[in-house]
């Protein structure tokens, strides 16, 4: 019997199944077999519980903030290049695979703030006559990181945001395969607005052709002698205009969700309501997510006259501690030539929304009932 070294191997699987080049992760927990051979150093509530999936520049940074103030939710560690974001569904992230998305969610940081003494004795009242070998807390700890999904009560809950996770073809099903039960949260603002709020995001990053063109040109690129631009100008100038403009395309989106999770797993959430009332917004974000415990938030946060906005209270000094200046700038109105294009371009796309929304039995939000009822 003739066989082929593993690499060999496996070129040649992929030259016959070339569609499963791309990994698509699942998760361990939901399969005894992967579960039992799976690292023990691993559990499976390192993994999020729900996520943040924007899109960028409807306010979910604040909504981030906001839930970093609910005392069972725990956010991811930092990324050394997206900061807050660790963007894994959407980008060559995925690729580095499981281990590399957990170490996001350290055992360790869930554990010192997850009260496993009271969980062990109330749960596991078998084991813990048992007497455990070693100290207390070692066996607890190995303990907490193998048992098996939904055998403990949950109480400590990591959760995700990636703001570009929204329009990402692939996401969805990534997400779904490795995160079935988790919830999804997406927040929506009128879409010219969140194209405007990209754009001028994009100015302040010193984009040249954010710098160079007017917002109405990059999304109409409607530029006088445009057959002078030079091709990589006219590249830039596409790129940023994709960016303005596909993320609110929200009908298209939220279906692409809709074929993978149903739709008790989502929410929607209005972003303009998530800025001028946040208070109501987390009270019901939390009834969605079933947070115990249900905080009240006008504890947490706080409109900040300074800053124009409602922003977290800091306990030790009951001040605020608001956001940076790149979350709610000051910049020009939108021209009305801009405002009349967007408002013509997206039309069928709010359209498509509202139809949506209602198959949903979802309210509509108050800046689709506008931009719908007005003419160009
Ligand atoms: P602008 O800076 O254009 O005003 P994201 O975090 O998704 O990128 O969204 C950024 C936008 O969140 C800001 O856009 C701002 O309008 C909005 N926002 C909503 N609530 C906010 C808050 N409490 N603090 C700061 N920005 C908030």
């Amino acid at each position: 019997l003739h066989s082929l070294s593993p690499i060999q191997m496996a070129k040649k699987y992929f030259q016959i199944y070339p569609e499963e080049r791309d990994p698509i992760w699942m998760n361990p927990c939901d399969d005894r077999r992967h579960y039992n051979i799976w690292s023990t150093k691993k559990s499976c509530y390192q993994f999020p519980r729900f996520l943040i999936i924007g899109p960028q520049k409807t306010g979910s940074t604040a909504l981030y903030t906001f839930l970093q103030q609910h005392p069972s939710l725990l956010t991811n560690l930092p990324s050394n290049r997206t900061f807050e974001e660790i963007q894994f569904f959407n980008g060559p992230n995925y690729q580095k695979g499981i281990d590399w998305y957990l170490e996001f969610f350290p055992l360790s940081n869930l554990m010192d703030k997850f009260n496993i003494s009271t969980t062990i004795s109330n749960v596991t009242p078998a084991l813990n006559n048992n007497n455990m070998n070693g100290t207390l807390v070692h066996n607890q700890r190995n303990y907490f990181a193998r048992t098996p999904p939904n055998y403990l009560e949950e109480s400590m809950h990591y959760y995700e945001k990636s703001s570009t996770y929204f329009d990402g073809e692939q996401v969805p099903v990534r997400v779904h395969s490795l995160l079935p039960h988790a919830r999804i949260v997406m927040i929506l603002i009128s879409p010219t607005f969140r194209a405007y709020s990209w754009y001028q995001h994009m100015r302040v990053h010193n984009l040249s052709v954010a710098l160079q063109f007017s917002f109405y040109e990059v999304v109409s690129l409607n530029i006088p002698d445009k057959h002078l631009l030079d091709k990589i100008t006219m590249k830039r100038l596409r790129d940023l205009r994709n960016r303005c403009l596909n993320p609110g395309m929200y009908a298209i989106h939220i279906e692409r969700w809709l074929s993978f999770f149903p739709q008790q797993q989502i929410t929607i959430i209005d972003g303009e309501e998530l800025r001028r009332n946040p208070i109501s917004v987390m009270d019901h974000l939390q009834t969605f997510l079933k947070l115990e415990p249900h905080i009240d938030y006008r504890q947490k946060i706080r409109y900040d006259h300074h800053k124009g906005f409602f922003c977290p209270i800091n306990p030790s000094t009951n001040g605020t501690k608001c956001l940076g200046k790149s979350k709610g700038r000051q910049y020009p109105k939108m021209n009305r030539l801009a405002w009349k294009y967007l408002h013509r371009y997206y039309w069928h796309h709010n359209l498509a929304l509202s139809k949506l929304l209602n198959r949903l039995r979802i309210n509509l939000p108050n800046w689709l009932v506008t931009e719908l009822s007005k003419k160009s």
